[in-house]
């Protein structure tokens, strides 16, 4: 016990200085081609990671790429259908030979469809499942496999205050989300002590390309959210970038298995 705390305080004098430093790291960001994904993309170039932008949009991977180049950042677009397992496995692969690791995964790629239950659409319900669930854990298998090689990694997932609580319109997005976390707490137990982490971050309401485009079908769903917030303001995807950087860096290393909400103290009320 005494051994214990003795080592606990045996802390460097640039300990604080470099706990959150990610530079070289290199990140594969799915989804990176919009929204919450596109910022934190940004965001690790901002602090000197090599960013892998993976997204089945290759228009929109191209300006995510373009913004990080023009701001002095590395990056380069990879166009993947995450839920096509063999193409997944492949851009592991690919980075890994190009880059000689991969430090950090997030899964972003995701959609939504609103219908009433009693009607949703079998076929919108297997998409919406099979990339937001099963893409997510293709994603960790392939890129956990390298980082459990390595023996160091960090995965960050996309939960939502749907992983949580209900609202309506949204039963397919709702089991895609609790599946998401429960995935990231089934791999943060196998893969703890081989030194990969798998965390999630948990988002508000966000002001997304993705929000929008939900609302264009029934706006029934973002009103009920809203009307629940306890101030009327959408998440902005830059506001994720700080939890990004946390769960990605050596700052976190004793977090694993945890959902860091990011969501205006919604899930408090
Ligand atoms: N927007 C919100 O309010 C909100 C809240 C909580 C959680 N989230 C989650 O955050 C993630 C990102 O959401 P967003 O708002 O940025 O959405 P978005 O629509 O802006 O971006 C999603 C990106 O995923 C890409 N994508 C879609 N299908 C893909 C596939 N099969 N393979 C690879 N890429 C694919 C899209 O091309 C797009 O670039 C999603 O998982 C979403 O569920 C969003």
């Amino acid at each position: 016990m005494t051994d214990q705390s003795d080592e606990g305080l045996t802390i460097a004098p640039d300990y604080v200085a470099t706990m959150f430093d990610l530079r070289g790291r290199v990140a594969a960001v799915t989804g990176g081609g919009s929204g919450l994904g596109a910022a934190i993309s940004i965001g690790y170039a901002q602090a000197g990671v090599t960013v892998v932008i993976l997204d089945v949009d290759a228009e929109g991977a191209e300006a995510t790429r373009a913004i990080i180049a023009e701001q002095g950042g590395q990056a380069e677009v990879m166009t993947l259908d995450v839920t096509d397992k063999a193409a997944v496995d492949a851009v592991a692969d690919r980075i890994v030979a190009s880059h000689d690791r991969v430090d950090i995964l997030v899964n972003s790629a995701g959609s939504a469809f609103r219908s009433p239950a009693e009607d949703f659409p079998e076929d919108r319900f297997d998409f919406i499942v099979d990339l937001n669930l099963k893409g997510t854990y293709l994603c960790c298998q392939a890129f956990g496999r390298k980082m459990l090689a390595q023996g160091k990694g960090s995965i960050i997932n996309l939960g939502s205050i749907g992983s949580f609580i209900g609202y309506p319109l949204a039963s397919a997005y709702l089991a895609s989300k609790g599946g998401v976390l429960g995935v990231t707490r089934g791999l943060a137990l196998e893969w703890r002590d081989r030194g990969v982490r798998v965390n999630a971050i948990g988002p508000t309401l966000m002001d997304s390309p993705l929000t929008r485009q939900a609302a264009q079908r029934t706006s029934l769903t973002a009103d009920f959210i809203k009307a629940r917030m306890l101030r009327p303001r959408l998440g902005l995807p830059r506001e994720l970038i700080g939890a990004a950087i946390f769960l990605a860096s050596d700052a976190s290393d004793l977090v694993t298995g945890h959902t860091l909400m990011c969501d205006d103290g919604y899930l408090t009320a």
